[in-house]
């Protein structure tokens, strides 16, 4: 049984990114059932600021210590309490609430998530690569603390909301769908080519820089396998990828009797975001509506592993375990902001990755420490590799690497 404050407290954790304004929009149409606890960004504060005195928060807090005076000067004379720095953070991620969105990107996110789930409220993740890196210890933390964890990730919401939990023995699998992202016809020697404008621009979804980078790579799906199998306790074999390039039909669930149960709409993820924000009911959201009629079709096809590697890499590190889903991770957050500025080619990512989960055999990862050094440990790697432009093919780069450090 949740018990929730009326108007429900709400806090938002990475409120200026896409899943932070898209939250803060719906919150904001409806000023009767939420009101504004805590917000927290990486380094923009002026945005947060303005957040911040919009929605009338408690608290606002800035995660690089360098933005604190731009956001003490924007709040003063607000009455909004205001701090800087990792605690900061923390602290926003520690105040009472009844929900609190998590959509801080990438595994700066862990840390934060995690303290939300400790006060054992509800906790709308958005934030995948926490659960990727630290799936188990996620699940045991919920359970301790009696959190509840909605999956905010169009695909994980669609499942949730057809997968009967009751009726768990009677799921035979479960299928994500993928767009196939803004290359998904391109030949591997296309998209070599292609560049960071290029790749984040997402034929469906308006996203964040990294999340559409993981789209056209299709790392994203794999970071998304992971989570299901983390989010719903489905082993790797029983996650099929389907992909879907209208994105109407969010993620399925297939039962023994041959039944599949789906979710649709309209790629906005505003969808998602008031399901978890009005949880368990409903709530109305200013989404456009599908017209499957002017859509007229719905295609589906197989992914190709072969031009898509991270997704054969994804899989490979969710059956080894321990260490290689944080080494996937964070080999990828690296080669992706190295692409972003333009160090990389596109086709070099997933080779960066591969890279350094072949140099990195999976290790034990009992807790966050682990979790820490695993991280660390990738991220050295693959700059190692990337700033000596050791990155365009797996075994040179190994040999050099080996070869270096004798
Ligand atoms: N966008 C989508 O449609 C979508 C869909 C499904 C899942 N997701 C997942 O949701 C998460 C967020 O994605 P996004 O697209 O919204 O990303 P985004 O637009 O890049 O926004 C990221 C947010 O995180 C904040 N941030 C970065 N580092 C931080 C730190 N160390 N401490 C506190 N805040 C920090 C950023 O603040 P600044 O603005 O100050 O940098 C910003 O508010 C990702 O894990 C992504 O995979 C996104």
């Amino acid at each position: 049984m949740v018990t929730v404050s009326s108007p429900r407290r709400v806090s938002v954790l990475g409120s200026t990114g896409s899943v932070g304004c898209s939250t803060l929009d719906l919150v904001e149409r409806h000023p009767e059932r939420f009101r504004v606890v805590a917000l927290a960004a990486g380094s923009n504060a002026a945005s947060l600021a303005e957040q911040a005195i919009r929605t009338r928060a408690e608290f606002a807090a800035v995660a690089d210590p360098t933005s604190w005076p731009a956001l003490k000067a924007a709040l003063a004379g607000t009455g909004i309490e205001a701090a800087a720095g990792a605690d900061a953070v923390d602290e926003a991620a520690r105040r009472d609430t009844d929900w609190t969105m998590a959509a801080i990107v990438g595994a700066a996110g862990l840390a934060p998530t995690l303290t939300a789930v400790r006060q054992g409220r509800v906790v709308a993740l958005a934030n995948k690569e926490a659960l990727v890196c630290a799936g188990a210890l996620f699940a045991a933390e919920a359970r301790a603390a009696g959190a509840t964890i909605l999956p905010v990730d169009s695909e994980h919401n669609a499942i949730f909301q057809v997968f009967e939990t009751e009726r768990r023995a009677a799921i035979e699998k479960i299928i994500l769908t993928a767009s196939g992202g803004p290359f998904r016809t391109l030949s591997s020697a296309a998209m070599a080519a292609k560049t960071p404008e290029e790749a984040v621009a997402h034929p469906n979804w308006s996203m964040g820089l990294k999340i559409s980078i993981d789209s056209a790579t299709m790392m994203n799906k794999g970071l998304e396998l992971i989570e299901a199998h983390h989010l719903f306790a489905m082993p790797e074999d029983r996650i099929d990828i389907l992909v879907h390039p209208q994105s109407v039909v969010h993620s399925l669930v297939a039962y023994v009797d041959g039944s599949v149960l789906a979710q649709l709409g309209s790629p906005d993820m505003r969808i998602p975001i008031a399901y978890a924000l009005a949880w368990p009911d409903r709530m109305m959201a200013p989404t456009p509506r599908l017209d499957l009629a002017a859509l007229s079709q719905l295609t589906f096809e197989a992914p190709d592993p072969i031009r898509f590697p991270a997704l054969r890499l994804a899989r490979d590190a969710l059956r080894a375990g321990g260490s290689a889903p944080v080494v996937l991770n964070a080999a990828n957050e690296e080669a992706v902001t190295a692409f972003a500025d333009r160090r990389i080619g596109f086709t070099e990512i997933a080779s960066v990755v591969e890279a350094v989960l072949e140099m990195l055999p999976p290790s034990g990862v009992h807790d966050l420490q682990g979790v820490a050094a695993a991280d660390h440990a990738a991220r050295v790697t693959a700059t190692g590799l990337i700033d000596r432009g050791l990155t365009g093919n797996v075994r040179a780069a190994r040999v050099a690497s080996a070869g270096a450090a004798d």
